[in-house]
């Protein structure tokens, strides 16, 4: 691997082997997603405890602050939406040498492993990999899963296993039983996809199985920033990937920092109000 292509990996892998990365790429298929209508406002708080933000070029330009120092693993895949019966006929939707000028640390697209568009999607990571070998660019496979398509080990281990065989540098999967098979069978680093969004001590508990069974961190949208206290969720989640916190030290974190952030806001409408109350005075 060239230098270029391990440092941008590196920033985003930290020396521990692992990383929690905030998914907030949604919007390319499906639009306003709950939590994320309003990007600056979601990002902001919690780029400070992402290791890596993985969004759109759109939302790189109009809602990232470009003097943050969190990498960026740009999604360069679409041209699907939410209306499709069949979400797999993605394309490559930006440039690698825009992904260059947006300073980027790698690159994320879809493959849809057995879906009509298979051949297609596996062609643009491969395409993909190649160009990013030319400038030392490392492209995040996300194995994608249609509306009616499984999400066992089989088919998951066959999907990761793919995507690192045609040259990915590292896969985003879902968990499921047997995900240690996932792990094993795939040789790039692997991060767990978050999913739909669960009670967070559900979350918390799944992180944990996945970091037990190998993954080498989670890339973690909705379980984060539609919690009900963002900030504390991705501490609590940083707590288990990075510290090895179990599922209940991590949820008594998540419950402690959330009632501390309730407190101090209080407090603060406190201040606010009194404020008011002298300009009457
Ligand atoms: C998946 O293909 C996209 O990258 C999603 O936008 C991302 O995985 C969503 O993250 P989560 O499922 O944790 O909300």
């Amino acid at each position: 691997m060239d230098w270029g292509l391990k440092n941008r990996l590196s920033r985003i892998i930290k020396p521990d082997g692992r990383t929690v990365m905030l998914a907030v790429d949604h919007g390319y298929f499906l639009g306003p997603t709950t939590g994320l209508e309003d990007a600056v406002k979601t990002i902001r708080p919690l780029l400070p405890y992402a290791d890596a933000l993985m969004p759109t070029r759109g939302i790189v330009r109009t809602s990232v602050d470009p003097s943050s120092e969190t990498p960026i693993v740009l999604r360069v895949s679409g041209g699907n939406s939410i209306l499709d019966e069949d979400l797999s006929f993605e394309g490559l939707t930006v440039a690698m040498e825009d992904a260059i000028r947006l300073n980027v640390s790698a690159v994320a697209l879809s493959i849809y492993v057995g879906s009509a568009n298979q051949k297609e999607t596996l062609l643009n990571l491969t395409k993909l990999i190649d160009e990013g070998h030319r400038v030392g660019m490392p492209v995040l496979a996300v194995t994608a899963v249609g509306k009616s398509m499984g999400r066992d080990a089989r088919y998951l281990a066959l999907a990761c296993r793919i995507a690192a065989e045609l040259g990915a540098h590292f896969v985003k999967t879902y968990y499921c039983e047997g995900f240690e098979q996932v792990v094993k069978t795939c040789p790039v680093p692997l991060v767990m996809a978050g999913g739909k969004k669960l009670p967070e001590a559900e979350a918390l508990e799944l992180t944990y199985k996945a970091i037990k069974r190998g993954a080498a961190g989670v890339d973690m949208g909705r379980n984060i920033f539609q919690s009900e206290a963002p900030v504390a969720m991705i501490k609590a989640v940083r707590a288990v990937v990075h510290e090895n916190a179990t599922p209940k030290q991590a949820y008594d974190l998540f419950l402690s920092l959330k009632g501390s952030a309730k407190a101090k806001k209080g407090k603060l409408k406190g201040v606010t109000a009194s404020t008011a109350d002298l300009g009457r005075h």
